[in-house]
């Protein structure tokens, strides 16, 4: 399919906006994603005409939304190459995170040796570092590398070490770049260790199947991906999803209670305690459909062509682009930093022209820290954004010379 973002916008009403007397160019993608109509229909048609609670009643109602229900964990499963069992709905990839640092050292049964590194986002190091104080066992940090991604040698050293559970990111909110997650896994697995991927800033950019990279587990959100806020998902490996004992417990995920004991559910309902979040999912289904139809492949290609727009037009003398200099290592995302301006006012002058950006230490305030500042500007694209709207990002800049 041929992919045009000026069409894509079409059914993105929010684009019709005008921000601070300018048309809206949203450039915070990282953060949040925006909603095509198609996503926002669906959950409007889940509330009009199928509103129930799930997994309980045997009433019509109920049954039509189960079905919708799980018809969409059917279809976000195999938009990862999972299988629908695999697939447990969280809040979010932070949510995800907390709940495997919780289940693990019950899984495991010791104190855990639990791998991480500096590129992570806050959500993949303050769970184990709780986990790790609170119930013994040890967090290790592996560094970067120059072209910065996760050090390999020292990855592998602390893996021959001894490790329990290696979790790392897939792309780095604040740089873009990607780690090798597949031969990470290969390593982890060849020294015995679990492995987590954050995938929160990948699934939602480029064809990811979770049978070709085999992790253990694997956590994203909804809502950077055109779904809706509050639906996450945490992926199990079938192998270890039988193993896990429920992190929640109340109602929907038990088959049996007496006063002494209770059976479990069948797997993934055992992890969901409490009525689930239909809309949710539903929401999130609608939103694979669309990038299905869009092509992720697509995706990637236009993300880079703008990347590389913007990186070619940023002025060296004033601008310094963290990370690689190579604009297809920055996977939709490029940081930066103003000679003599904060951060903070670089993105209050771009909003003044309508232009959203993030700034500050993007919660991995030890990775912004490791580039040598206290705070970064973050560009983040996707698929609807324009060459058009990258060249008003540079005027912009050019302006902000000039003032200083
Ligand atoms: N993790 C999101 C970001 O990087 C919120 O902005």
């Amino acid at each position: 399919m041929s992919f045009d973002p000026y069409v894509v916008r079409e059914d993105f009403p929010i684009f019709k906006k005008i921000v601070n007397g300018r048309n809206l160019i949203y450039f915070d993608n990282a953060a949040t994603t925006q909603k095509p109509r198609q996503v926002v229909e669906a959950i409007a048609d889940y509330y009009f005409n199928y509103n129930s609670n799930v997994l309980r009643s045997i009433n019509t109602l109920s049954a039509q939304a189960t079905d919708l229900y799980i018809n969409s964990r059917r279809k976000i499963a195999s938009f990862i190459g999972a299988r629908e069992e695999e697939v447990v709905f969280t809040k979010n990839t932070t949510e995800g995170l907390n709940s495997l640092a919780e289940a693990l050292p019950r899984l495991i049964g010791r104190k855990l040796t639990v791998v991480t590194s500096i590129m992570e986002h806050h959500s993949n190091l303050l769970p184990w570092r709780r986990m790790v104080s609170e119930k013994g066992g040890r967090l290790i940090v592996v560094g970067m590398d120059s072209d910065f991604t996760v050090n390999m040698d020292e990855l592998e050293r602390r893996l021959e070490e001894g490790c329990d559970v290696l979790t790392i990111v897939h792309v780095s909110n604040v740089l873009g770049t990607m780690n090798p997650v597949k031969e990470i896994c290969r390593l982890a697995h060849k020294h015995g260790s679990l492995f987590v991927i954050d995938a929160a800033q990948s699934i939602p950019h480029m064809p990811f199947n979770v049978q070709e990279v085999e992790p253990d587990f694997m956590v994203f959100s909804g809502h950077k991906m055109l779904g809706p806020t509050g639906i996450g998902v945490l992926y199990i490996r079938k192998s270890l999803i039988e193993k896990i004992e429920p992190w929640e417990l109340g109602g929907g995920m038990v088959k049996t209670v007496t006063m002494e004991s209770q059976t479990y559910e069948d797997i993934p309902f055992r992890f969901e305690a409490g009525t689930p979040n239909v809309e949710g999912v539903v929401g999130l289904a609608a939103a694979v459909d669309y990038l299905n139809n869009i092509g992720l492949k697509n995706i990637v290609e236009h993300e880079a062509n703008l990347v590389k727009h913007l990186m070619e037009g940023l002025d060296e003398g004033f601008i310094k682009v963290h990370g690689p200099d190579e604009s297809s290592k920055h996977k939709g995302i490029v940081s930066f930093s103003v000679k003599g301006i904060h951060p903070h006012d670089v993105a209050q002058m771009l909003d003044a022209d309508g232009i959203m950006v993030r700034s500050g230490a993007l919660c991995a305030e030890p990775l912004v820290n490791a580039l040598g500042v206290n705070a970064v500007v973050r560009v983040s694209l996707y698929l609807y954004n324009t060459v058009e709207e990258v060249d008003r990002f540079l005027d912009s800049m050019k302006k902000l010379r000039m003032l200083t």
